[in-house]
C-alpha cells in the first residue's frame, strides 16, 4: 500500500484522531505536559516499559515512542497485540476517566481487559504480549505526517 498523509494542525493537546493505514487504524494523538509525565512513572508497572521486544522505528524507541522533537505526538497502529480487537481510548487519567483512582491514562482493550499506557505500552499480566506497533512515518512538516 501506497503512504498517506496525515494532517495533524487540528489535533490539539489532549486529541485523539484516527487516520486509515493499510485497512488499519493509526491512532494521532497530541499528548499534553500532565500526559507526558505520566510516562516516566508507570516504568515498574509495564511488561516491556522500553519496548525492547515490540515493533518500533529506531528513532521511535524512547520511553514517549515519539519523534525526537515531537515527544508529545503518539502515532500507533491502534489493534491490540493479544488477538487483534480495537482498544478503546481511555485518556484521561483516574476516576475522570471511569476506570479507577489509580489510572494513569491510556487504552483499554474491551475484548479480553488488556491495558495499556499513554504510550500504548501493554501493563504487566495481561493477554496481549507487546505494546502495540508504531509504525514506519515521518514529518513532511510541523503539520503533516507520511506514515508508510
Ligand atoms: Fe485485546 Fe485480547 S484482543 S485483550
Amino acid at each position: 500500500g501506497a503512504p498517506v498523509e496525515a494532517d495533524i494542525s487540528k489535533v490539539e493537546p489532549g486529541m485523539m484522531v484516527t487516520q486509515e493505514w493499510r485497512g488499519q487504524p493509526v491512532w494521532i494523538i497530541n499528548r499534553t505536559p500532565a500526559m507526558m509525565a505520566q510516562l516516566e512513572k508507570n516504568a515498574h508497572l509495564l511488561s516491556d516499559p522500553n519496548s525492547d521486544k515490540s515493533e518500533q522505528p529506531e528513532p521511535c524507541k524512547n520511553v514517549a515512542r515519539a519523534m525526537p522533537g515531537h515527544d508529545n505526538m503518539l502515532v500507533v497502529v491502534g489493534i491490540c497485540t493479544h488477538l487483534g480487537c480495537s482498544p478503546t481510548e481511555k485518556l484521561k487519567a483516574g476516576n475522570e476517566g471511569g476506570m479507577g483512582s489509580d489510572w494513569p491514562g491510556g487504552f483499554l482493550c474491551p475484548c479480553h481487559g488488556s491495558k495499556y499506557d499513554l504510550s500504548a505500552r501493554v501493563f504487566k499480566n495481561m493477554p496481549a504480549p507487546l505494546n502495540m506497533r508504531i509504525p514506519p512515518y515521518t514529518y513532511l512538516d510541523d503539520q503533516r505526517l507520511l506514515i508508510g
